[in-house]
């Protein structure tokens, strides 16, 4: 399955990018800062699932950044559309398998963290999967990676500093934070939001965690930046919807794309 998507691929293209962006909710913009571009809607892919959320292009997209390869997911796909694990991280392993060995991965969220404000952007320092679901549960894929994979920095510390350097350079805000996942769609209760918060977390969002885990199960090292597109539930008065998701995520995804131009480069891999 994997491998037969990667070897389409690789049929169609002579990049071979050891990097890639997975752009999430209403943040597609970075997709076209890549010149001589290669693009392959999702539906064209063998086995690849294609995305059915609103605000995700759902295509991938190869092409160079100056003289770097590299790869841009345009859209995913969630759990709450009713994927199984495998097809979330799908999209995920097959990059990882085309020589992928870094993928910083962004997502809309919201602000649990009261020093965040509605556009902020933070890095994700570590993860809480709250879920239910783990893409590596079943058979191990020996091939892939082993069965206990270690996560106690699933985040690299290296890229996380050197995200802060490029930031601090360009003049971007970068909070960070701790990314609680959870299963959506509906958005939290207030209550879960306080629950979230005592926990440790951040700020809460409905992907990552499993093409993180995934990720981190292939030794392909991860960054994570989440697009604060609104404050949590029951923070602030008003109600959260999807619009509001979207439109702040308009609103960012220039500086998210600055951001993203700058620090690929600088990524070691
Ligand atoms: N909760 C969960 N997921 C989200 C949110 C939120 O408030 N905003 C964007 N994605």
């Amino acid at each position: 399955m994997i491998s037969e998507a990667a070897a389409w691929i690789a049929a169609r293209t002579k990049l071979r990018p050891r990097v890639a962006v997975v752009l999430g909710s209403g943040l597609g913009g970075f997709a076209d800062e890549l010149m001589g571009r290669e693009e392959f809607p999702y539906a064209s892919i063998p086995n690849w699932p294609a995305s059915t959320a609103v605000g995700h292009a759902g295509k991938l997209v190869l092409g160079l950044l100056g003289t770097l390869e590299a790869a841009v997911m345009s859209g995913r796909v969630h759990l709450y559309e009713g994927y199984t694990p495998a097809q979330v991280v799908f999209g995920v392993r097959v990059l990882g398998t085309l020589g992928v060995r870094a993928v910083v991965f962004t997502n809309a969220a919201g602000g649990i963290n009261l020093a965040f404000e509605r556009g902020a952007l933070a890095l994700i320092s570590d993860h809480i999967n709250l879920q239910g679901a783990n893409p590596l549960a079943g058979a191990n894929a020996d091939a892939l990676g082993p069965r206990f994979p270690d996560m106690t920095e699933a985040y690299s510390a290296a890229y996380r500093a050197t995200a802060k350097q490029v930031a601090r350079e360009l003049g971007i805000r970068l909070g960070e934070g701790v990314y609680a996942a959870v299963l959506g769609p509906s958005y939290e209760t207030p209550a879960e939001i306080r629950y979230l918060r005592a926990i440790g977390a951040d700020m809460v969002g409905m992907s990552t965690a499993p093409e993180v885990i995934a990720a981190n199960h292939m030794g392909v090292r991860c960054l994570g930046i989440s697009c604060v597109t609104n404050m949590a539930a029951g923070i602030l008065p008003s109600k959260i919807n999807h619009e509001e998701v979207l439109e702040t995520g308009a609103a960012v995804r220039g500086t998210l794309a600055k951001l993203l131009k700058a620090l690929l480069p600088r990524l070691e891999v």
